[in-house]
């Protein structure tokens, strides 16, 4: 059971977490269910989530999954009824998906956005925390990144995640709507999905060396990140809710406030798993920034938030997750 990030009861409130059948809104289900919300709702329409991992929470009888479309606006209206607090995490990921698909990153990460929040504000909910993303820094150089410095952006999806802090600012000034913007920093943990042309790089890297396989590295190797175990995103999320009014309107980077590098972060795996298969180099990729390291002030300052896992911690979490898969699956 996660740590508790919060003091006020849950069986009071209801929730609805869109995307949550994908990695990361299937932890924040996990967090809710565990710890007593009254109702947790989940909208999503399995694009890249799976039901399983909302299957897994079946026992609990305050859990109701909804498959739909964010894209449909009369959708998120029907969800939204009776919902204390929105945590909203649909969204199609990934740099290249929407440098190879711009028009349906933008319907859904856009125009889904926009429905959910004319939802949140039609049925009065209390809060809406949206998750936001790092890709806003765009091409800024500017290390560690502060919320208020950003750059061009260099990818369809970093658009239309900048254009979601927008909507959400005007939201709140033009009607009033509490929204809090989650700026998430290469996420990383359980369920995080290893397949696919589009998956994230941890899973893909921890994939490889339980199969034997070289992973591929783009570039040197030397790119930093600021790789965030999921357990501190569920906290910010949780305390995000909670948190007092004047944090509302704001956007808050969701990091640990290290800086790895990629050819380290693989050292890291290589030794947690204890083999030495070599990872293989290839070209950069369109659309990738070069260093990325989060100020986490702000986020501290205004929710609390306080990350408890570091990276190694984190890897090893994660890499022993997906062996136990792994055993489970042959077994
Ligand atoms: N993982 C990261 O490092 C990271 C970093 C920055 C931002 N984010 C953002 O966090 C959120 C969650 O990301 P994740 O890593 O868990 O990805 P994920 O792909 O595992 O989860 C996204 C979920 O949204 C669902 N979804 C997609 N399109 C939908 C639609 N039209 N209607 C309803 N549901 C839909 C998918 O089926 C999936 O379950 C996304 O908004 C993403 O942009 C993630």
């Amino acid at each position: 059971m996660m740590q508790k990030f919060h003091s006020e009861p849950l069986n009071q409130y209801r929730f609805l977490v869109t995307g949550g059948a994908g990695f990361i809104g299937s932890h924040l289900v996990e967090y809710l269910l565990q710890h007593g919300a009254k109702e947790v709702v989940v909208l999503d329409n399995l694009a890249t989530g799976f039901k399983k991992n909302i299957t897994l929470f079946n026992s609990y009888p305050s859990l109701n999954f909804v498959d739909g479309d964010i894209r449909d606006a009369s959708t998120c209206q029907k969800v939204c009824e009776g919902i204390d607090f929105v945590l909203h995490q649909a969204a199609l990921g990934s740099v290249p998906r929407s440098i190879n698909d711009p028009q349906t990153t933008n319907e859904v990460n856009i125009s889904g956005f926009l429905n959910m929040l004319v939802a949140a504000r039609d049925q009065k909910v209390k809060r809406f925390v949206y998750a936001a993303s790092s890709s806003t820094y765009g091409d800024s150089m500017e290390l560690p990144k502060r919320e208020e410095v950003i750059g061009k952006p260099l990818s369809p999806y970093a658009i239309t995640k900048y254009v979601n802090e927008l909507y959400a600012g005007v939201f709140a000034s033009t009607y009033g709507t509490n929204c809090i913007g989650l700026r998430y920093f290469n996420v990383f943990g359980p369920r995080q999905d290893p397949k696919g042309a589009y998956a994230a790089v941890i899973p893909l890297f921890i994939q490889s060396l339980i199969e034997n396989r070289s992973p591929f590295i783009n570039g040197d190797g030397l790119q930093t990140r600021d790789f965030t175990y999921i357990e501190n995103a569920v906290q910010a999320n949780i305390k995000a809710v909670f948190a007092r009014p004047e944090a509302n309107s704001k956007v808050y980077n969701v990091a640990v406030g290290d800086r790895t590098s990629l050819k380290s972060m693989f050292e890291t795996l290589q030794k947690v798993s204890g083999k030495q298969v070599p990872a293989i180099h290839r070209e950069g990729r369109a659309g990738d920034i070069k260093d990325s390291l989060a100020d986490i002030t702000l986020a501290a300052q205004m929710l609390g938030y306080e990350p408890g896992v570091r990276i190694g911690e984190g890897l090893k979490r994660t890499f022993e997750w997906f062996f136990d898969q792994q055993q489970f699956i042959k077994a």
